[in-house]
Formats: structure tokens, C-alpha cells, sequence
């Protein structure tokens, strides 16, 4: 069963400064680590040629030290852009201060969305359908995914736990017919926390 931690407030209504807060507050606690491996982004830029050819946009989302973006437009060739929340974003290069539950208005037609962060979405339909909005026709999104994004690792700094599996049937019934099934890519490397990493893969259909 997925899990999805809840940001409220002494009434029970939704607590958005709350939310952001503690974001931050683990942004700038881990601002020196990085849990993106070099390896991966490498290997998905290559599946992205593979399958899409030439590409020109690419976002990837709550990037902290922003090297996923540098590591696919070292491959690719092109400029890419991270989205973070935490006011530390303006230290880093080609990183933008954005919630990435909102849709951008520069960042569209994009040819691939990356993100290990998804396990931070306060509303997982929100930001997936987002993402997925963001895309042209064509393109494709990937979210890293390991056994620590599942339901026992929800909490109030990674609210949303669930399963590959179980992502991609949300993601059905969130987006129907607009996207692909939802593929798993076995990764090349591990972190230092986890062995086994995979990205589930969807495309923008309509
Ligand atoms: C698990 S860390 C991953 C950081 C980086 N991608 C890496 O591999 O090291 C999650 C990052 O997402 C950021 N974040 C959390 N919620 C976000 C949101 N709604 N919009 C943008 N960034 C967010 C956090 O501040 C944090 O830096």
C-alpha cells in the first residue's frame, strides 16, 4: 500500500508553508551529498538518443547541487534545467527556486523529465501530471526508484512511499490513455544506501 505523509495544520487544513519548511530544512541538513549517480544519468541519455534522437529541452526535478542537469547536458549536448524548492537553488548552475507541483512557463515541449524526488511530493497526481503536461507529444519521463521510496520509507521530509507497481497504476489512473503502460529500466549503478536502482519510464502519448 502507498503512503502519503500529510502537511496540516492545528485545523487539519493543508499547510503548505509547513511543507516547504521542512524541505528546505533537509535540502540544506544533506546540501553537501549527492544520492544521484553519474553512471545512471549517463545511461538514460543514452536510452533517451535511442529512442527520440536529437533532443533540445530537458528538466529534471529538486536537483540540490543540480549535477543531474550537468550530467545530461554534458551527454546530450544540450541545456538542462533543475527545479528546487530550497532557496539554496541560486547556488547552484542551471537551477531554478520552483515548487515542482507547479507547471512553469518556460519549462514546456520538453523533450525528457527526470526526477528521483518524487518521493517528496506532498500531492503525487499533482506533480505527475504535471510532469507529464510539461512534455511534448513523444517525450518521456523517468522517476528513479529503488526499495527506499516504498511505503515504510514515507515520511515527513520523503512524503509519498509506494512501489514501482504501484506508481505506475496511480499513474494510469491519473493520466489514462495519455501515456505510455510504464516501463522499469534496470539501472547500471547503486549509491551508497542502495544497491538495485530503476527508473520507471512513461511517454507522452496526447
Ligand atoms: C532526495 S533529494 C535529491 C537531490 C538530488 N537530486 C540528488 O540526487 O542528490 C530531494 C531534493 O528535492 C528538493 N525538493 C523537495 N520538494 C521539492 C519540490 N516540491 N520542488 C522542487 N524541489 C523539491 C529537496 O529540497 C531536495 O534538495
Amino acid at each position: 500500500m502507498s503512503k502519503l505523509h500529510k502537511y496540516e495544520d492545528q485545523n487539519g487544513n493543508f499547510d503548505y508553508d509547513k511543507y516547504v519548511e521542512i524541505q528546505t530544512w533537509g535540502n540544506k541538513s544533506k546540501l553537501d551529498f549527492c544520492w544521484v549517480a553519474e553512471q545512471n544519468i549517463r545511461f538514460l541519455a543514452e536510452y533517451i538518443q535511442s529512442q527520440l534522437g536529437e533532443v533540445a529541452k530537458g528538466v529534471c526535478h529538486g536537483t540540490r547541487q543540480g549535477f543531474e542537469q550537468k550530467w545530461f547536458s554534458e551527454s546530450l549536448g544540450i541545456e538542462v534545467i533543475g527545479t528546487e524548492i530550497s532557496d539554496t537553488a541560486s547556488q547552484f548552475p542551471n537551477t531554478i527556486q520552483w515548487d515542482f507541483h507547479e507547471p512553469h512557463p518556460d519549462l514546456i515541449k520538453l523533450d525528457f523529465v527526470y526526477s528521483n524526488s518524487f518521493d517528496h511530493s506532498y500531492d503525487p497526481e499533482k506533480s505527475f501530471t504535471s510532469w507529464v503536461n510539461s512534455l511534448r507529444i513523444g517525450g518521456l519521463l523517468f522517476i528513479e526508484h529503488s526499495k527506499l521510496h516504498e511505503e515504510p520509507g514515507a515520511t515527513q521530509l520523503d512524503p509519498f512511499g509506494a512501489s514501482a507497481e504501484e506508481i505506475i497504476d496511480l499513474a494510469r489512473q491519473w493520466c489514462g490513455s495519455g501515456i505510455s503502460q510504464g516501463e522499469l529500466l534496470d539501472m547500471p549503478a547503486g549509491n551508497r544506501f542502495v544497491r538495485h536502482l530503476k527508473a520507471i519510464v512513461f511517454q507522452r502519448l496526447d
